[in-house]
């Protein structure tokens, strides 16, 4: 009873300091017009950097052209500090690395006519374990001020009090606000709580997705989540996919020009040194048009001056013929269409408005549309909600059950009407329904556990009891596998306001494997149910989507709405022996026969033949006193 009030109290905690944290937001200086382009230390060097790699990037910049194409930010990421403060709470920074300290180096960047941009985290700990910002906004603020800094990227590692990121972030907003120094404030939360919706006005940047990693699937899983929220992001405040991964030795000459295109066509946070191209004033991000999974995309957006950008993708691992057809998809008419890697060009006027394009494996076209006119408008015509894949949706699924038709609806976990609180995060995924997922559910960073909140689910045959079906993926990328002793993942279900009730799911210790489980809920109204999934104590498995079907007839589901609020019964219950899809889940013991039914055996053999030695030893015992005696 105490973890409950102790949990409502939490709850009740976290959404006043909520609310307090998006009231009375003060506008933050709008001087990122376009998304900042430049370099960061993190993905080639991760926390091998020291002074002499900033002075030869800053050389290097200048000197090969950088600067000139626009990339002006040189960015240092974490690892600079050391893990102490001085006695005023001024950090101390890494002796090794930076022995003259942060200024002369800023200083040395600002003589090349480039910006300097540094890092920190909303809490105790930066991500690589160095000392961070959490109460002490204001003093490195001051320092940041003093050293002359031009950008701050505030990543979201090691706190554990249980405030909401919205509020910690915004402790260092005003904190810089204060400094009367126009820095650009970077909101590294990786999409969690719902990043987009609070950090807009919080800062310049934020980012949508957990890190890039040097590989092609990482560009592809990004994509997946980045492509439902690039619309919220526009001058000011940019939607950041994460920084570049290329020139880093793993992506082929195709992979990095896609990820590069699409990048510059989302109106992405250019970062890393790399391809000469500037970003376009207009600042409007390119939107996922067309979406084939595995197989292709079109990207387009508009640009300044009547212009388009379009990008066609090939995500097959062979060639293939990709056919735009510019007036119908694109809404764009008459002009020309350069594309911006060949410069071929294509005469829109005289010619079809149909493009095909053949491309290799992984590799993209990138066109540029001019001096024709747009005859109907992109933003309005493609929002997030086309796109079935993400946002939470009815499947056209039916069940043959009692003679009736039962409709089975399906809400994918990374639905943007859901809500994903604490460490939880969306993230793509190659083998997941809708291309995604939500992980980190459960108490990954006590006691901010990791919560997702579905808010509206429908009853679709009206109030009454429907079987859940949980569809679980079995470890996310920390290679977790739920609790190492029991092999089971733990998950409190809470449903409306009902009591808490807590599942075991089998963990097959697969990360490539999605498995099932089924419960039975009680939804006591017809629209906008909220069910809640998360795990004070222990880690809870990543979740694909859920699956509600209809449980009992029709004509009963007045009466089993009715039963359950008078008699205050739960609104979670334990399905019969075989519907669960793990019969044995129920009880303790049986859960342990059944995750450990092969240790057991053999237990159970090695018990027997040990048995078996001694009763022959004991019977022959006459036989053994015989041959000891000759
Ligand atoms: C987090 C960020 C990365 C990088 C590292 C540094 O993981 O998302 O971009 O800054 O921290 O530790």
């Amino acid at each position: 009873m105490f973890y409950l009030y102790y949990t409502i109290f939490l709850l009740l905690l976290y959404n006043v300091l909520l609310l307090y944290a998006k009231a009375d937001e003060p506008i933050i200086p709008s001087f990122a017009t376009t998304p900042p382009m430049g370099w960061n230390t993190w993905n080639k060097y991760g926390c091998a950097i020291d002074h002499h790699l900033i002075q030869q990037t800053a050389d290097a910049m200048v000197s090969e052209g950088y600067l000139a194409a626009g990339y002006n930010y040189l960015n240092l990421d974490d690892c600079w500090q050391s893990n102490n403060r001085t006695d005023n709470g001024t950090i101390v920074i890494d002796p090794l690395a930076f022995p003259f300290g942060i200024k002369p180096v800023a200083d040395y960047v600002h003589s090349k006519g480039l910006k300097f941009g540094i890092y920190s985290s909303a809490g105790r700990k930066t991500c690589a374990g160095r000392m961070a910002s959490l109460e002490y906004e204001k003093n490195d603020a001051k320092s940041y001020s003093d050293w002359g800094v031009d950008y701050l990227k505030y990543d979201n590692c090691n706190y554990d009090e249980g405030v909401p990121a919205p509020l910690r972030f915004r402790h260092m907003r005003d904190a810089l606000l204060q400094t009367g120094r126009d820095i650009f404030f970077s909101v590294c939360t990786w999409g969690v709580e719902n990043t987009w919706e609070w950090a807009p006005e919080m800062g310049h940047s934020f980012r949508t997705h957990d890190d890039i990693y040097n590989d092609w699937q990482s560009i592809v899983d990004i994509l997946q989540v980045h492509s439902q929220v690039v619309h919220l992001g526009g001058p000011g405040h940019w939607a950041d996919p994460d920084m570049l991964e290329i020139g880093n030795g793993v992506l082929s000459i195709d992979e990095s020009i896609t990820h590069f295109s699409i990048w510059s066509a989302m109106k992405a946070p250019l970062i890393l040194g790399n391809s000469l191209t500037n970003q376009d004033p207009l600042g409007k991000p390119a939107l996922r048009i067309r979406h084939i999974k595995e197989d292709q995309d079109v990207w387009g957006g508009p640009l300044s001056n009547n212009s388009m950008v379009v990008v066609i993708v090939n995500y097959k691992p062979y060639p293939q013929n990709i056919t735009v057809d510019i007036s119908t998809e694109l809404g764009y008419a008459d002009g020309y269409a350069r594309e911006l890697w060949t410069q071929d060009e294509i005469n829109l006027v005289n010619s079809s408005s149909i493009i095909t394009q053949t491309l290799r494996p992984h590799a993209c076209a990138m066109y540029k549309l001019t001096h024709g006119y747009l005859i109907h408008n992109l933003t309005t015509s493609i929002t997030p909600s086309n796109n079935p894949s993400v946002t939470t949706t009815m499947t056209s699924n039916t069940n043959k059950q009692q003679g009736t038709e039962i409709p089975t609806i399906r809400y994918e976990a990374e639905g943007l009407n859901n809500l994903v609180q604490g460490l939880a995060r969306r993230k793509g995924c190659a083998l997941c329904s809708g291309g995604a997922y939500v992980m980190a559910i459960g108490n990954v960073n006590r006691p901010q556990t990791g919560t997702l909140i579905y808010r509206n689910i429908t009853a679709s045959l009206g109030p009454g009891e429907y079987t859940m079906r949980i569809n679980y993926l079995d470890c996310f990328s920390w290679s977790t596998c739920g609790d190492f002793f029991t092999r089971r993942w733990h998950l409190r279900i809470r449903v409306n306001n009902g009591e808490p009730y807590w599942i075991s799911l089998k963990s097959k210790r697969n990360p490539t494997i999605t498995s099932d489980y089924s419960i039975g809920i009680v939804l006591d109204k017809q629209e906008n149910n909220e069910i809640i999934f998360d795990d004070p104590n222990a880690y809870g498995p990543s979740i694909d989507y859920i699956e509600l079907t209809p449980h009992t007839p029709l004509n009963q589901h007045q009466y089993v709405v009715q039963r359950y609020q008078q008699e205050g019964s739960s609104n979670v219950f334990e399905l019969s022996f075989w519907e669960s899809g793990d019969p044995l889940a129920t009880t303790r013991l049986t859960r342990v026969l059944a995750d450990f039914f092969w240790e057991l055996l053999f237990i159970v053999i090695c018990c027997a033949l040990i048995l078996r030695t001694l009763l022959l030893l004991y019977k022959h015992r006459h036989r053994l006193s015989y041959y000891k005696k000759l």
